[in-house]
């Protein structure tokens, strides 16, 4: 009698106890997922803020300012003096614009971004040395690739490669983008950032020192735009004012060294001949000319590489 009396009890205690385990087991699966989770954010999170953690010499950290300013957005578009004045006299038209007026209207236009982190990176420059070089399927490899002006890929995979993740352009040398590509914009002028704003909107602006088109194909949402306090920083810690200011090119690979953790350099400088055009048309290029100081952005590439600060790859031996 008493034992079958017990029988029961013991199943109920039975009952509890598995209830409890499960139900202990639920929650700390839950929270070891709340756990795991915070830690993949916060750990996502601190390596968008921050810039890469480079290795160089006493040269390098001479150069290299990891905070200055990469994009414009909403919160960081106040120049400094020396910044509005650097940047005001690129200017070769005259406007009267006032660039606060006109940052004004930049960013409930377009989003405010966070310049990605990408682990390796292709910088695809326009020279001619691409030519012959069967470097596609290594720059295809990288994470980033970045393109400058109108360098094409059709026709030329074998040698530059097929994708794109960011199209660096400026008024004079638009093209259009497909859906998933970073127009990454160089705005040199007043009338640029207007240029931008009018290309998304009314499409009125056709002109600037030459005929441009008034409009473009490309993601809005992926519109990253150039702060010119970077702009500037090039120019005095980089090419330590030569030229009147640095090429898209050389601008490119300082933003990639501040983006990316692994840099490869492809299609600058000149063939094996020591020509300097492009790998798409015959265009010459000449090394310097009245605004950059070509052979400076090319010997500071050369050092960047004996340094081991990224990988320079010339298409020839
Ligand atoms: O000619 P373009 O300005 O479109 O070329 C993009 C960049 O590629 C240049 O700013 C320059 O840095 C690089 N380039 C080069 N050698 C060439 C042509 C272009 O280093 N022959």
């Amino acid at each position: 009698m008493v034992l079958n009396k017990l029988k029961p009890r013991r199943h109920r205690y039975a009952i509890l106890l598995l209830s409890c385990t499960i139900l202990m087991c639920v929650y700390f699966e839950n929270s070891w997922k709340l756990l795991t989770q915070k830690y993949h954010v916060s750990e996502h999170i601190a390596c968008v803020a921050c810039a890469p953690k480079r290795k160089g010499t006493e040269w390098f950290f001479a150069r290299y300012a990891p905070t200055v300013h990469l994009l414009l957005n909403s919160s960081n578009s106040m120049l400094s003096k020396d910044v509005s004045s650097w940047w005001t006299r690129l200017q070769k038209v005259k406007r009267n614009a006032n660039y606060t007026t006109v940052v004004r209207n930049l960013f409930p236009l377009f989003p405010d971004q966070d310049p990605n982190r990408c682990r390796t990176c292709a910088v695809v420059g326009n020279s001619g040395n691409l030519l012959g070089s069967r470097y596609g399927p290594l720059i295809d490899s990288k994470d980033c690739v970045m393109r400058i002006n109108k360098g094409p890929t059709e026709g030329f995979e074998e040698d530059v490669g097929s994708n794109t993740t960011h199209r660096i352009l400026y008024p004079e040398s638009v093209m259009d983008l497909d859906n998933s590509t970073h127009l990454v914009f160089f705005p040199f002028k007043i009338l640029d950032i207007e240029w931008l704003i009018s290309a998304f909107t009314t499409k009125d602006i056709n002109e600037t020192y030459m005929n441009v088109p008034s409009t473009i194909n490309a993601n809005k949402d992926k519109v990253m735009i150039l702060h010119p306090e970077f702009m500037k920083y090039v120019h005095k810690n980089w090419t330590q004012f030569h030229g009147r200011y640095p090429s898209s090119g050389f601008l490119t690979v300082i933003f990639a060294l501040h983006i990316c953790d692994e840099v490869h350099v492809f299609g600058f400088g000149a063939t094996k001949d020591g020509n300097w055009h492009h790998y798409f048309d015959k265009t010459l290029t000449p090394v310097a000319n009245e605004s950059h100081s070509g052979d400076i952005e090319y010997e500071t590439i050369i050092r960047l590489h004996r340094e081991k600060n990224l990988l320079m790859y010339k298409g020839w031996t």
